[in-house]
């Protein structure tokens, strides 16, 4: 059956180094006959996780909210694999991908059991600053590990660079072609 990954951005910006380094990687996937389906975090409607913890004892849905973003969880029972794409703010994932990562706390226990256990998993960042400890990227790789492992989900691989305007990853093609690399990884996997 035809692998399946999932890439969510978690940049407003549909066209940004997030964007482009997440496409690479599509593309990675894409060449080993996988499928590659993004999920544009900033055009949903979505609420934060309101601590319900339906989603712990639930018997026949994931989330007990009713938004965009409900609707797409089964994906990722779906998807064999899932990459997360966000730019650094203020020193660590976005606001979209972190209000995602909290109704993501439906993979642990859902109606169906766990949602990701085992399936690979990786991360693209890119942030201003020129260095990924004082831009606070490396707190956001730190917990995207700690993620993984309390989720007993192996880590892909993490692809990260610093650029700051839309676009500007473009000018390293080292990064775009670790971004494919992780890509094709995550398809074959
Ligand atoms: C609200 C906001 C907060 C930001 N905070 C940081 C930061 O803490 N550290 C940093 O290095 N860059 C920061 N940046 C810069 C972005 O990380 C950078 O422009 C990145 O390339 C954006 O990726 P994108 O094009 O995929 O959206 C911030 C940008 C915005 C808009």
């Amino acid at each position: 059956m035809t692998k399946q990954v999932i890439i969510v951005l978690g940049s407003p910006r549909k066209n940004g180094n997030c964007a482009i380094l997440a496409e690479q990687a599509a593309a990675g996937v894409r060449a080993c006959g996988a499928r590659a389906e993004t999920i544009y975090l900033h055009g949903l409607t979505m609420a934060p996780c309101n601590a319900c913890e339906s989603c712990q004892t639930a018997t026949e849905t994931d989330c007990m909210i009713d938004d965009e973003l409900t609707a797409l969880l089964p994906r990722l029972r779906q998807a064999d694999a899932l990459l997360i794409a966000s730019p650094v703010y203020w020193f660590t994932f976005s606001a979209q991908t972190k209000l995602f990562l909290d109704r993501a706390f439906f993979a642990l226990n859902g109606p169906q059991g766990h949602a990701l256990k085992g399936k690979p998993i990786g991360l693209i960042m890119a942030f201003g600053d020129a260095d990924p400890f004082t831009s606070g990227a490396v707190n956001a790789l730190h917990a995207f590990q700690d993620i993984c492992r309390f989720i007993e989900a192996p880590v892909a691989g993490m692809v990260y660079g610093s650029a700051f305007g839309a676009g500007d990853i473009q000018k390293q093609p080292d990064l775009l072609q670790e971004a494919y690399q992780l890509g094709r990884k995550l398809g074959s996997d």
